[in-house]
């Protein structure tokens, strides 16, 4: 069978209307073309860091030279190894019975310098085997251009604060779409540009910049651009062979921390500054940064005595050829915060807190998962999709991203209870409140390297052994729970006990 015949079996559709059965609690059903699949990224499971023409990332260099900064010093040298493991990565999506695999490709892998003068031949191999594997098991890939491994030498020109890495990210996105572009037909540009962003020039990721209110609003700046960029050329150059080109936004549900005005007030400005500031230039009606983002910034940089704002601006030509920059929106949702508003003295020391202005918490009655930051709160993540709905006129959107860390054990009764919750949220945001939601990605198909936190938090459907040579997974109840969704899609009735 030839490879088109293959591949058009199983493709992801964002355009059927499904009627829901959601009738009886003991039937929730998701409609039948709603995808379910797992995700991975490529430096928390690939490891070979060096092997076969390589070249060294961020995370890499990172983790190496300032491992203090690193839970327990660790590394993602190794970690599950899917570099050579991936045949048995494979075989766990086949056992889990998904229709997608959401996966990253490693740009220092592809273009070692980050350049596309000189293509590292391993690096496109390797990718293109475990395309023709996915393909041999009717899996549907789908492809995320960058998850933060960005090329060394490129963070050594500056990296996303350098204007001129968007001509770059799109040389290396034509390099993907030329080798991979007949295989994988959905791709993401960027996950969660709004963490990598913040926390890696604003904060403890890598490059570790701690540049708030600076670097993180040119790292923004450059990879919208970055993103427009590459989904013109797509539909310029690359619509016959390409599906669909979106990008992967992270959204924490921001609530209220009391009724107040000033509460309600400081939450609302909070979402546009956490997701509106990516969100709205792509996905608004007019295009650019949100209002409220582009006055508070401008009016707190002039009381700190800059002679400009401390955001960029984007061009008229910028702003209309990045509005409506993608086919689907990819949302990542784990968690909800409270805020409130932040009543103290504009501090002279410019941050991207200072400028949104709230002040984040949670309850300490929600229930914990083993990441400080992430509590169980199903509700929210009916609320943030239905956000994105008024926000941005119901655009089409894939869940990229949902799950939870819990210590190491089989029996994972919490993470299917989790499962359960949100679940529920979102079946209940999309048959009662009409959100246009098509596919649901599990993070993550099995344990992995955690960036900062290291091995220490564990996500897997997939218990990995990293003690062991073969890295031996194992899977948890939550894989067996996750089996019955993918095939059935309804929520199974599930005995949390066992
Ligand atoms: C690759 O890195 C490992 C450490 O993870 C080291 O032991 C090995 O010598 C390196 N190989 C090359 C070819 O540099
Ligand atoms: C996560 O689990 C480890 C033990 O595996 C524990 O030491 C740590 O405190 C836990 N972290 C959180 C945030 O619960
Ligand atoms: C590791 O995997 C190889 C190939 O699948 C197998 O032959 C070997 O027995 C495994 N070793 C261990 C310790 O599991």
């Amino acid at each position: 069978m030839s490879w088109t015949l293959i591949t058009s079996l199983v493709v992801i559709t964002l355009g059927c209307a499904d009627a829901y059965n959601i009738e009886s609690p003991n039937t929730l059903c998701f409609p039948e073309h709603f995808s379910f699949g797992v995700a991975t990224a490529a430096y928390q499971i690939e490891g070979a860091w060096n092997v076969s023409g390589k070249g060294e990332s961020i995370w890499d260099r990172y983790t190496h030279d300032k491992p203090e900064r690193i839970f327990s010093r660790q590394n993602g040298d190794v970690t599950t190894d899917s570099y050579h493991l991936y045949k048995d990565d494979v075989s766990m999506l086949v056992q889990l019975g998904v229709q997608h695999y959401r996966f990253s490709i490693s740009w220092p892998r592809i273009l070692p310098s980050g350049l596309s003068n000189e293509v590292n031949e391993d690096g496109i191999r390797y990718y293109l085997e475990l395309l023709t594997e996915l393909n041999n098991h009717g899996i549907t890939p789908i492809v995320t251009m960058y998850h933060w491994d960005l090329p060394q030498a490129l963070q050594d020109l500056g990296g996303w604060t350098n204007p001129t890495i968007a001509d770059y990210f799109v040389d290396y996105a034509r390099v993907l779409f030329d080798n991979f572009g007949s295989r994988a037909k959905t791709w993401l540009t960027f996950n969660e540009p709004m963490s990598f962003c913040h926390d890696g020039y604003g904060g403890n990721d890598a490059p570790g910049a701690r540049s708030s209110g600076f670097e993180d609003y040119m790292c923004a700046h450059h990879v919208l651009r970055a993103h427009g960029m590459v989904y013109r050329m797509y539909r310029d150059e690359y619509a016959d062979k390409i599906d669909y080109v979106g990008i992967t936004l992270d959204f924490s549900w921001l609530e209220p921390a009391t009724t107040s005005e000033d509460d309600q007030k400081a939450a609302e400005i909070a979402r546009q500054f956490y997701m509106g500031w990516y969100a709205h230039p792509i996905f608004s009606k007019t295009g650019d940064y949100p209002p409220i983002m582009r006055e508070r910034v401008d009016a707190i940089s002039k009381l700190q005595h800059f002679p400009r704002s401390r955001l960029p601006r984007f061009t008229p030509e910028e702003v209309k050829m990045i509005r409506g920059s993608a086919d689907f929106l990819g949302l990542n949702h784990y968690t909800t915060y409270l805020i409130s508003k932040n009543k103290g003295k504009i501090s002279l020391l410019p941050s991207f807190e200072e400028d949104m202005g709230g002040i984040i918490s949670q309850k300490k009655e929600w229930p914990k998962s083993n990441s400080t930051w992430l509590k169980v709160v199903p509700w929210g993540f009916r609320k943030s999709l239905n956000w994105v709905r008024l926000e941005y006129d119901n655009p089409k959107v894939f869940i990229t991203e949902n799950g939870m860390s819990l210590e190491r054990g089989l029996k994972d009764s919490r993470r299917i209870n989790y499962l359960d919750g949100y679940l529920k949220s979102l079946l209940m945001a999309m048959a009662k409140d009409k959100c246009r939601v098509y596919g649901y990605t599990y993070w993550s198909l099995l344990d992995n390297f955690e960036w900062t936190r290291g091995f220490s938090e564990r996500f897997g459907l997939y218990d990995v052994d990293y003690e062991s040579p073969n890295k031996t997974r194992t899977p948890r109840s939550s894989a067996h729970y996750f089996k019955e969704l993918a095939q059935t899609r309804c929520i199974p009735a599930w005995n949390y006990t066992t």
